[in-house]
């Protein structure tokens, strides 16, 4: 195991009507006004918008309001977001939704700090030196971003989904009640599941460095996920089920998976937000067309850790059978994994790639990852 420091800031608040409290947290926080962050409408058909806008008033937190993130946001929203947090002078931003509204939430933070065009940031023309702080009321478990310094934006100018990663942004506080998330569709819980499975694969395949215990708990994740999924499709009541996958969720991209591990990186993403910027494909379900391929490509340089994926997530000793179930699963629980099914025809895969090593150079994976072998990989799918 590598030397390392971890170090997440963030406070979370587990459990039923937690959300009842955010007007409370803020207030301890010494917070007295806010932007309200969230997306196109479910928090107010599923009465959570209420229940936020009695917490603030009851806590006297004065508010402003940004609606209207959508899913894979936007930077011109983001802008939006600064203007409104500078003109206004609040103290914090609220984001209450899914990982896009997170997302746009960080991303204002750390804009409405900045004199320059927020986007230098993603583009690494700049670093964050500061930030508002960031709570979170969470609607929709899948990409951490509730407990992590990650926010991933499409510039629908350049098509680029580019991210950032500082700890000034990671929440201050996030609110998880896994009963918020009853409502979220089957497309996106089985999205979701994709999506944990594969922050956890990411570094287990690649990393040079991965200790047993690190892999052992990339292992429970994905076997927890896998389970409620299925459980949760039954029956998306399930409140244990809810919790446990949301749980998940979060020890899957919070550091935890990959401290004391070295040389991970996340091609399968590098890929995926190629295809949110070009297509607007929903990261789930893009990833749950990349994985199968880029595992079929990748297998051969670890062999080792494949055979114990096999071993420990489908009970098999053939190295080829957990890059297959996995495949199938992902079918089982209604996720794509053809470009067929999300209706990208074969004649984008060079401009997919083009786009995809451009996120490579920005990572410093460009060598390893050249269009070329970008190709031979979309080529699978
Ligand atoms: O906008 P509303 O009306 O709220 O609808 C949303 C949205 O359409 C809906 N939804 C959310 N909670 C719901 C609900 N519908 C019913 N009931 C609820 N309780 O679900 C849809 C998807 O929401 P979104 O926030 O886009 O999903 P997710 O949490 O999967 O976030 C995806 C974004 O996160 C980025 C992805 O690239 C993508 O842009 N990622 C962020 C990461 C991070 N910050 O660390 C890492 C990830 O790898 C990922 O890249
Ligand atoms: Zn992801």
């Amino acid at each position: 195991m590598n030397n390392f420091t971890y170090y997440n800031p963030t406070k979370i608040e587990f459990g039923k009507e937690k959300e009842n409290n955010i007007g409370q947290y803020l207030e301890q926080s010494g917070i007295k006004k806010v932007l309200l962050v969230y997306g196109g409408g479910s928090i107010k058909q599923n009465g959570l918008y209420e229940k936020i806008i009695t917490s603030l008033n009851k806590n006297n937190i004065k508010f402003e309001e940004l609606s209207g993130v959508v899913s894979n946001p936007l930077l011109s929203k983001v802008n939006e977001g600064i203007k409104i947090a500078k003109k206004s002078n609040v103290e914090a931003i609220l984001g209450v939704g899914g990982g896009s509204v997170a997302d746009s939430a960080k991303a204002i933070a750390a804009g409405a700090k900045y004199d320059g065009d927020v986007w230098d940031f993603f583009i690494n023309k700049a670093i964050i030196t500061q930030a508002l702080p960031v709570f979170t009321v969470m609607t929709l478990s899948a990409t951490a971003s509730e407990m992590n310094g990650n926010s991933v934006i499409i510039n629908s100018d350049t098509k680029q989904k580019y991210s950032i990663g500082s700890v000034l942004v990671n929440p201050v506080i996030s609110v998880i009640n896994p009963e918020l998330m009853k409502t979220v569709s089957p497309e996106y819980l089985a999205y979701s599941a994709v999506d944990v499975i594969s922050h956890c694969i990411e570094a287990y395949f690649t990393a040079s460095v991965h200790p047993k215990f690190n892999s052992r708990i990339v292992e429970s994740i994905i076997k927890t996920v896998m389970q409620t999924t299925e459980t949760l499709l039954e029956n998306p009541n399930d409140y244990d089920a809810r919790a446990e996958f949301a749980w998940a969720a979060i020890q899957g991209l919070n550091g935890l998976t990959t401290a004391g591990t070295e040389g991970g990186i996340f091609p399968n993403h590098m890929i995926e937000h190629s295809l949110s910027a070009l297509f607007n494909v929903p990261h789930g379900a893009g990833l749950a067309v990349v994985i199968p391929a880029w595992m079929k490509w990748y297998k051969a340089q670890n062999i080792p850790q494949f055979k114990r994926f096999s071993k420990e997530i489908f009970y098999s000793e053939d190295e080829n059978e957990g890059i297959d179930k996995l495949e199938k699963w992902f079918c089982k629980i209604g996720a794509p994994v053809t470009f067929k099914e999300i209706n990208i025809p074969r004649e984008s895969i060079e401009a997919i790639a083009i786009n995809a090593n451009e996120t490579a150079n920005i990572w410093g994976i460009g060598e390893i990852y050249p269009t070329k072998s970008i190709i031979e990989i979309l080529e699978k799918a």
